[in-house]
């Protein structure tokens, strides 16, 4: 049988993923002496890693060519969901907030607001659920320049600790919604492969509810 394909958010995520299967007693060691390979066996070699940046994870998923992937909700908020989203994996925790220049109101005055962001169909969302039309403007990195520079009245942006914004003059304004990494299903492989999916899904619900179980008691 073809080993059960996963793919990788490279970076943070990549780590807490990795950390997850040695829980489940799955021998890493490829991963961890990458060099530059990007198809990795894990375990007894019945799974393959592939590491791969975020919106590439999905569309790996989607075409099938990858049996799963783990990837944090911002992405797949952003990126649409033609895919099984089974599992959140509770690691990769932060918000999407609208952000804006400390002590200034967003919603004041009655000119049409732009805003800046990485994700501009999650803001677009966030803004056509309060029925509020607002230009949205698309920024690769470092967002928080764009109200800094003039550009936008404020940001969607991803918050994790807060500090980027704090050390540029930027306060959230509010949450728009709450991330952290989800495992994700290529639809065909969940039928085709069910019983292996579903018990390595399985399986890391229990190591991630043990881990819970530590950090409350
Ligand atoms: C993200 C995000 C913020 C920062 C927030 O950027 O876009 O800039 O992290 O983290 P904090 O609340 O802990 O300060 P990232 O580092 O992913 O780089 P990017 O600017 O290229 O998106």
């Amino acid at each position: 049988m073809k080993p059960l394909r996963i793919a990788l958010t490279k970076g943070r995520l990549e780590k807490d993923t990795v950390a997850l299967f040695e829980k489940l007693g799955m021998d890493c060691t490829a991963v961890h002496n990458k060099g530059r390979q990007l198809i990795l066996p894990i375990g007894d070699g019945s799974i393959e890693v592939v590491l791969a940046k975020a919106a590439d994870v999905i569309t790996y998923v989607e075409h099938g060519v990858c049996d799963l992937g783990v990837v944090g909700k911002d992405t797949i908020m952003e990126n649409g969901s033609r895919f099984y989203e089974v599992l959140d994996l509770g690691f990769g925790k932060c918000r999407f907030a609208l952000a804006g220049p400390k002590g200034k109101d967003f919603y004041e005055g009655f000119s049409e607001k732009t805003v800046a962001s990485k994700y501009p169909n999650v803001t677009r969302a966030f803004f056509e659920s309060k029925a509020m039309d607002v230009r949205v403007i698309k920024i690769e990195g470092s967002v928080e320049l764009a109200p800094l520079l003039g550009l936008s009245d404020a940001i969607v942006d991803i918050v994790e600790t807060g500090s980027t914004l704090r050390e540029n003059g930027l306060e959230v304004k509010e949450t728009v919604a709450d991330i952290s990494a989800r495992l994700i299903v290529n639809t065909a492989s969940m039928k085709l492969r069910k019983q292996e999916i579903e018990s390595l899904s399985a399986k890391m619900e229990e190591a991630i509810r043990k881990d819970l179980k530590v950090e409350t008691s």
